[in-house]
């Protein structure tokens, strides 16, 4: 049971592990944010914002930029990580599986890291662009939408490059509203956002 436990244990660290370039490019969009907005200030045809005030260029390619780079700190300390796991491995004899999918996610390329960085922000921006279909204004809470939109994304522009298998896919899911929502009421309180969502 307890090497069950583990087991689950790694797989949702390695989950996390993998995503973080997302991560980090749709929480620093926040941060580097501001100025001109990516639609321009233009109007769809049925008269709303195409993306609205809230997805500018500079939160997008600062954003991309900032995953890309956790994405290079991963690369760095990739050897050091896998000794680890390896060793966890090893002690709590894991099956084969989890063995060859840790070195597919520990092992990342710079590509991967632009891939899972890119993604988060377009999946963000696609998520935002509903959003106004949906006559939602700028930050208003769109539940599930606003958690799932650059993970889902993130995931399918990484898949091209580490196909990663359909568990860690799941744990992902599952974890990003929670993890998001957390992230979200810390940024409110520490002022980076004027809600909490
Ligand atoms: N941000 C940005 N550019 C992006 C993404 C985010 O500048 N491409 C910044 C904006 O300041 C935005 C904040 O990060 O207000 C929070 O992002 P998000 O919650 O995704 O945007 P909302 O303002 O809630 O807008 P929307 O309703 O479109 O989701
Ligand atoms: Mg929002």
């Amino acid at each position: 049971m307890a090497d069950v436990l583990s087991e689950f244990a790694v797989m949702v660290l390695l989950a996390i592990y993998y995503i973080i370039p997302a991560y980090v490019a749709n929480g620093l969009a926040v941060v580097t944010g501001g100025g001109k907005p990516i639609d321009l200030g233009r109007y769809f045809r049925d008269g709303r914002r195409i993306f609205g005030d809230g997805k500018t260029i500079r939160g997008f390619i600062g954003g991309v930029l900032c995953g890309f780079l956790a994405g290079i700190i991963q690369m760095i300390i990739a050897p050091y990580l896998n000794g680890f796991i390896q060793q966890l491995i090893i002690v709590y004899d894991f099956n084969k599986v989890i063995s060859v999918q840790s070195q597919l996610i520990i092992y990342t390329t710079p590509l991967r890291a632009f891939l899972l960085a890119l993604g988060g922000l377009t999946g963000d921006l696609i998520g935002s662009f509903i959003k106004r279909r949906l006559n939602l204004e700028r930050g208003r809470p769109a539940p599930l939408i606003d958690q799932l939109d650059f993970i889902c994304f993130a995931l399918l522009f990484g898949y091209f490059i580490t196909p990663i298998s359909v568990e860690y896919i799941i744990i992902l899911i599952v974890l990003t509203p929670v993890i998001h929502l957390i992230a979200n009421i810390i940024a409110y309180y520490l002022k980076l956002k004027s809600v909490p969502w």
